[in-house]
């Protein structure tokens, strides 16, 4: 009987239970087992890390957020940060997690997760580890793959906030800031601009100008149109300036994105003349239910990864591609990350609706 193991790693992302079912269902029809590996990686060096999944377990988990197996986005074993004697050390357990997967005898590892997991999976690969991996993220980041899972749920929770935060728009003659994720790729702020109506979408991609966001809202209200809607990733920066940071980060912890919304705001108010509000959606957009589209994907994504692991076809990663689910080499998905095409269908159609990304002068085609 094959034995193969799964892990989830990175943020979580909607869709990843749906992932879990379909490998260990996929493996049932197959004859195959399965083991789970809890919190990333770390479940292979820690005690009661690893544990069987059967489809008993994955009973009912289909609809569920989240992931039963646990996460981690500070697990790299290659560089493990690790606290011994009150400082803090970097580690590589590389080691200890490939004679794990060699004492379990395992015939494959799949990895579901975001670039920084899926490198440690090619890494690992690289070092003989059987590993195929399934591509995750809400910022749908990922080269080689149209879209990601946890994407169109990320994408409907922004849609339904900006469709919320028009009608009190409106209301008070208001302009109301949406900061979104978002880290390097603005494809949420992009969409949800888009299906939520936003008269300013700010995406990493584009620098921007205060000066040509403030001129679309003035715009609009010599139009008669006394309120106003923005759409900002957490990652969109200020012509000339650096990201914004809630917090620089330290020797343990990453330096976290956050606050460009406020940034934007405060400035719409001094120097637009605009009273403006902020929300800040978060983790909203990473919990709960996927939507159809993702458990369909991730379901897909799932079965496809379990089939390539039972037909021995290794160091790569199930993508979407037209309608149909393909196997890509893990380089091809990693080597150039995935951005916004600034001069895609989706941007020129955001252009042609009148949407400002804050890059122009005031203009005709800015209104
Ligand atoms: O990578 C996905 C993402 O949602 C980014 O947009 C965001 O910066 C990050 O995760 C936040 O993750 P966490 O709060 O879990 O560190």
């Amino acid at each position: 009987m094959k034995r193969f193991a799964i892990l989830t790693g990175g943020g979580d992302a909607p869709g990843l239970n749906a992932v879990i079912r379909a490998v260990v269902k996929t493996a049932d029809q197959y004859g195959a087992s399965v083991l789970g590996v809890r919190d990333g990686f770390d479940g292979f060096v820690s005690p009661n890390g690893i544990f069987p999944l059967t489809t008993l377990e994955v009973r009912g988990i289909l609809p569920r957020g989240g992931t039963i197996l646990g996460t981690a986005n500070r697990g790299n074993p290659f560089a493990r940060k690790v606290v011994k004697d009150g400082q803090v050390v970097i580690e590589d357990i590389s080691g200890q997690i490939i004679d794990r997967i060699r004492s379990l005898q395992l015939d494959g590892l799949i990895v579901v997760g975001g670039d920084g997991t899926l490198r440690i999976a090619r890494e690992l690969h690289e070092l003989g580890v059987p590993v195929v991996g399934v591509p995750k993220t809400i910022d749908n980041d990922i080269s080689g793959t149209e879209f990601t899972f946890g994407f169109d749920t990320a994408l409907s929770i922004a849609t339904e906030a900006l469709d919320r935060l028009h009608t009190t728009a409106e209301a008070h003659h208001r302009a109301m800031v949406l900061e979104v994720m978002g880290r390097d790729a603005g494809f949420i702020a992009l969409h949800a601009g888009i299906s939520g109506g936003a008269d300013v979408i700010l995406i990493p991609e584009i620098p921007f100008s205060f000066e040509a966001v403030c001129a679309k809202l003035q715009t609009r209200i010599q139009q008669g149109s006394h309120f106003s809607i923005l759409a900002v990733a957490e990652g969109a920066q200020p012509r000339g300036e650096e990201q914004v940071y809630s917090i620089m980060g330290d020797s343990v912890y990453a330096p976290r994105l956050g606050g460009i919304g406020q940034v934007v705001g405060k400035y719409i108010e001094e120097h637009g003349g605009i009273e403006t509000r902020v929300t800040v959606l978060g983790h909203l957009q990473r919990g709960g239910s996927p939507t159809a589209f993702d458990r369909w994907l991730a379901s897909r994504f799932g079965a496809a990864a379990m089939r390539l692991a039972l037909a021995a076809d290794f160091g790569k990663m199930v993508a979407l591609d037209c309608e149909n689910i393909i196997a890509i080499p893990l380089n091809q998905a990693l080597d150039i990350p995935k951005r916004v095409d600034i001069h895609g269908d989706t941007m020129t159609t955001a252009r042609s609706l009148g949407i400002s990304f804050g890059d122009e002068n005031q203009s005709k085609t800015n209104t």
